[in-house]
């Protein structure tokens, strides 16, 4: 029987069933044929009908295959009628040139099982995708470019590789457009531009390789935030906004409705929780606020895409980071979503499903909560009694006049080792090592020395009096490329120079061999393995067995710092400073007899064991304080001057503070001397900058704050970076409770270089709460640091 794209003309049993589901207006996307979608007024129109989108964000590559279509049945229960995804160009293209869309990355797949259980797909490829997905799901190559630039008209190696990883993607997906017959209902161009430039020419050109890449008849669209939305233009493409659980809706579409007062309405992404990073508190976003606006857009009619539906993990080196500061994202993107990272309901999940029930379109049903694939099981501890130590076990070394990142070297992820002899000194020096990405242990003769934490801005370790010939070995071990901002061109290993100090003298360091230790490298290659007795980084590796085949998380709270493989698969990165202190396994990845698991740890295990348990452990564990103030410590402003000091109207968006004349200097201090409401005794800023002379924000990329009175890190990390973090949902925010509970709350910044300030600007929270919104404020510049 033929297939027709003509309902009417359709014979047999299947087509007369199409012709029942689409008068029932039930679309069954696979059996109706070729349909239409497209944006009308006020409203989006399938088949010319008004549709309010209900999408749920999954991506392919953090859901074990296996479970791909359990997941996509929970998001249907759930209420939706959508599946949202990215496309992950580095997944897709690891080498230069070498395409994989097949197994895990199968990701038309993904989308023809979307379409099998009746539900829409949106599809978002990129190039740039954020998504906490290391480089933002740009390729790690790109980097072996000395001067690459991204997301620019200007660099051809970015625009036309590109390109043809779009027009790769066309060839694979276009088909399935819902006018050819598919489920893809939209697709997106680039993402959040908004945030990072004004380029029209840019993005015209990313929307026209995505329609010459024969995503010609589908409906494009864009997302960015409401505070900039208004940036840039780009015709032929709908305009979404993007904004957190509990955001005012009213005040978030006001602007957008002005300026497209007959567009449709749809937050395309509304963000269900936020990701954890290494060294922060767990995030976590209630569910009746969340509930609270979600309800808002649906009486509103607005379609929205919950992000993320279901997080799932970041397996392997997948995972990303933000900056500034640099904040790596731990492996499980769990999100605090309504579908847990181990694919399980939450408490979220039944309030949104009692909710959506109610705001269903036409002819629409709820889906069945479908029977997990798998249950979760306790493994008893496995011990690991066969050791590797990685100072024995290394590969060939290439040797290397000046240090480099591990791109240059055509490595895309892992580890790297650099070694070189120092020279004989009497007297005890310093080593500097510009910059270290992300974390190095330092040996001298095979002796630990010290180590440097990116997260922590150190550069420098003091190393002893030296013999002749002494060797230097400085391991790294990474964390995520940064996937936001201007920092995205983010080199791993080390990225510039080792200067050392020693007696008067300064050298640069040079001739050194480098080790190259990719992910797959300790299942790629055979390890000697003897008796686990080590001190310093070691491969562990151990066999199990299993009663019962299930899912598990493994409880890495004994451990310090590295990555696990499970028969051959990397389950990701642990480190002891948390907050995550658990690993996923999918049971889809284990077998009854004879599991291997390798850990590698290079900063050392208290306990050569693991268990399996059935729910994630959270727990901070630092050397160093979450807090920006010292036990004790006062800022003390006595003898400071403020460059200016005012009122702030109340209301949200941007507000910009010009000084009666420019001030120069290294530091600022914001001092908050009350909140718009009386009585409020907190502070809270979502974002700040500082205008230089040419009317710009100077670069924040090196800022660190060396202060901040109060910090409130119980629910959320609401500490004082996030003032210049760029992420304007997440807000500095006072604690309620403590020594420094009351007005004025200060904050200080070291922006790293001395700048000439015209003014500044801040952006208060921009959720349905008013705590803390600052009113009578003083700035100050300095030159000197603040005195405490
Ligand atoms: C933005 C990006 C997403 C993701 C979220 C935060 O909205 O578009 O890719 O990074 O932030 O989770």
């Amino acid at each position: 029987m033929k297939k027709s794209t003509n309902v009417s003309v359709s014979v047999g049993f299947s087509g007369i069933l199409a012709i029942c589901l689409l008068i029932g207006g039930l679309l069954k996307t696979g059996e109706a044929g070729a349909q239409t979608f497209a944006t009308g007024k006020n409203e989006f129109l399938l088949n010319g009908k008004p549709f309010v989108i209900r999408a749920a964000e999954l991506h392919y590559p953090r859901i074990p295959k296996a479970y791909w279509e359990h997941r996509i049945q929970l998001c249907k229960a759930m209420g939706m009628n959508t599946i949202c995804i990215y496309l992950f160009w580095n997944l897709h293209e690891q080498q230069e040139g070498v395409y994989d869309f097949t197994g895990q990355s199968d990701v038309a797949e993904f989308i023809k099982l979307v379409q099998k259980n009746g539900m829409y797909c949106i599809v978002r490829p990129g190039p740039y995708v954020c998504a906490e997905w290391d480089m933002g799901g740009l390729p790690w190559w790109l980097l072996r470019k000395k001067d690459i630039q991204v997301r620019t008209l200007s660099d051809s190696l970015f625009m036309q590789s590109s390109r043809r990883f779009i027009s790769k993607a066309g060839s694979i997906l276009a088909p399935l457009q819902i006018q050819n017959g598919g489920n893809i209902i939209m697709v997106q161009v680039e993402n959040e531009y908004g945030v990072w430039g004004n380029d029209e020419k840019y993005m015209t050109a990313i929307r026209d390789n995505i329609r010459a890449a024969g995503f010609d008849k589908v409906q494009l669209f864009r997302c960015d935030w409401s505070s900039n939305f208004d940036r840039y233009n780009l015709p032929g493409v709908a305009s979404t906004l993007n904004f957190g659980a509990g955001s005012d809706i009213e005040k978030q579409f006001q602007h957008f409705r002005q300026l497209n007062p007959e567009a449709p309405l749809m937050c395309s992404e509304y963000w269900t929780g936020w990701f954890d990073q290494w060294g922060r508190p767990h995030e976590t976003r209630g569910v009746n606020t969340f509930i609270g606006s979600l309800k808002d857009m649906m009486d509103r009619r607005i379609s929205f895409s919950l992000y993320m539906a279901h997080g799932g993990t970041s397996f392997g080196q997948w995972s990303g980071a933000n900056a500034p500061p640099y904040a790596p994202t731990v492996s499980s993107y769990d999100y605090d979503a309504p579908i847990d990272e181990s694919g399980h309901p939450t408490e979220k999940f039944y309030a949104i499903r009692e909710l959506l029930k109610n705001y269903l379109n036409e002819g629409e049903a709820l889906g069945e909560i479908p029977k997990e694939p798998i249950a979760l099981i306790e493994v008893p501890a496995i011990k690991f009694t066969q050791a590797a130590p990685l100072f024995q076990n290394l590969p060939k070394a290439v040797a290397s006049e000046a240090i480099q990142p591990m791109e240059m070297f055509g490595q895309g992820w892992g580890d790297i080792l650099y070694r070189t002899q120092l020279p004989a000194s009497a007297k005890a020096g310093k080593l500097q090592i510009t910059e270290v990405h992300d974390w190095a242990a330092v040996y001298i003769d095979g002796k630990f020395t010290g180590k440097i934490d990116r997260r922590l801005h150190g550069n420098t370790v003091n190393i002893p009096a030296l013999p002749k010939g002494a060797q230097l070995d400085i391991l790294i071990a990474t964390t995520g490329r940064v996937n936001y901002g201007r920092a995205i061109i983010d080199r791993k290993g080390i990225t510039e120079k080792v200067v050392l100090q020693q007696e008067e003298k300064t050298t640069e360091l040079r001739n050194w061999k480098v080790y190259n230790l990719p992910v797959e490298y300790p299942v790629k290659n055979k390890l000697k393995y003897s008796a686990a007795k080590v001190n310093g980084p070691a491969w562990y590796r151990a066999v199990f067995n299993l009663s019962k085949i299930g899912d598990t998380y493994l409880d890495m709270s004994h451990w310090g710092k590295g990555m696990v493989w499970v028969n051959g698969r990397s389950l990701g990165r642990f480190w002891r400073i948390g907050p995550t202190q658990t690993m996923f396994v999918p049971g889809t990845w284990l077998k009854k007899t004879g599991n291997e698991i390798i850990v590698l740890d290079v900063e050392g295990a208290k306990k050569l064991a693991i268990a399996g348990v059935t729910k994630p452990i959270y727990g901070i564990n630092l050397d160093e304080s979450l807090l920006h103030r010292k036990p004790g410590q006062q800022l003390d402003l006595s003898t400071a001057t403020p460059a200016i000091t005012g009122s702030l109207p109340a209301g949200g968006g941007w507000k910009d503070i010009l000084l009666s004349q420019p001030v120069q200097g290294r530091y600022f201090c914001f001092e908050a001397m009350n909140a718009q409401n009386p009585t409020d005794p907190i502070t809270s800023i979502a974002e700040m900058e500082v205008i230089g002379m040419d009317g710009k924000p100077v670069s924040a990329l090196n800022w660190r704050v060396l202060y901040a009175d109060s910090e409130d890190i119980t629910g959320a990390g609401n500490t004082a970076d996030k003032v210049f973090d760029m992420q304007e949902s997440v807000i500095w925010q006072t604690a309620r409770e403590g020594a420094k509970a009351g007005h004025p709350h200060a904050l200080v910044i070291d922006m790293g270089t001395s700048v000439q300030v015209k003014g500044f600007r801040i952006l208060p929270r921009g959720d349905k709460k008013e705590t803390g919104v600052v009113k009578d404020y003083r700035f100050y510049v300095q030159e000197k640091p603040f005195k405490y």
